[in-house]
């Protein structure tokens, strides 16, 4: 027993110690987490973990792409793990929440919270339509997050416009692959799966990796985007 003074800080310097016999990596995380959380935004912390790991395991140099930022929720998970790296996160958004969001305003959000989270200087914003982006796109990609548009068309057209980017063996997400948003699920069932190596789930989030020698694989949905 002591007072609740004592108490307090008792209990903050064991959680301390104990936070100590974690690797930094997790200790990284947990930090950036708890100044993420708060953003406004659809990632699950599983999710979030993930973008952070994934990102944090790419070589130095790596360049990632995110199509969908919103207020920079995922955003900063990804920048996170580009600190002392030279890793950068292109950020692909129209910040006025796309066409299956409220028409919306997220940009000053977004940067107030980079800044917040101190990972601004990792992050290009690329204020403009991702297909628009894609026409003049030269940048090999080491990780490409998809979260942008859920409509089946426009997820289909991010996705041609910018997997030819991604290196061989490079990792490609796409968020809401669920019953929730059918479009995204009706394209990654019918024509991005069949696309990637050592497919895997986290939460809401699909991934797999590119093939070292990549040849499209053309399902349903796919003949009419790529124009075949
Ligand atoms: C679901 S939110 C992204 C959430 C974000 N990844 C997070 O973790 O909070 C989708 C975002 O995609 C953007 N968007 C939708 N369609 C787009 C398009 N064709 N080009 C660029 N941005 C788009 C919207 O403005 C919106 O901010």
């Amino acid at each position: 027993m002591g007072t609740p003074l004592a108490t307090r800080v008792r209990s903050k310097l064991s959680r301390i110690a104990r936070d100590l016999t974690l690797p930094a990596h997790e200790r990284k995380w947990r930090r950036i987490w708890s100044r993420v959380e708060p953003i406004q935004g659809w990632l699950s912390v599983g999710e979030g973990k993930w973008l952070f790991e994934t990102a944090r395991l790419l070589p130095p140099g790596a360049n990632i792409v995110e199509i969908g930022s919103f207020q920079g929720r995922s955003t900063c998970c990804l920048a996170a793990a580009c600190r002392g790296n030279d890793k950068r996160v292109f950020a692909i958004d129209t910040f006025d929440g796309g066409s299956d969001l409220p028409m919306c305003n997220s940009f000053a959000a977004f940067s107030e919270n980079l800044k917040r989270c101190g990972v601004e200087s990792y992050v290009e914003p690329i204020k403009c339509r991702s297909t628009q982006v894609a026409k003049t796109w030269n940048t090999p990609i080491h990780l490409l997050f998809i979260d942008g548009s859920h409509l089946y068309e426009e997820v289909v057209a991010d996705f041609v416009g910018f997997f030819p980017h991604v290196i061989g063996g490079g990792m490609v997400a796409f968020h809401d692959v669920d019953e929730t948003k059918p479009g995204v699920l009706k394209a990654w069932n019918e024509f991005f799966m069949n696309q990637f190596m050592g497919i895997g789930y986290c939460d809401r989030l699909g991934y797999g990796r590119k093939p070292e020698n990549h040849s499209p694989r053309l399902g349903d949905g796919s003949s009419k985007q790529l124009g075949a």
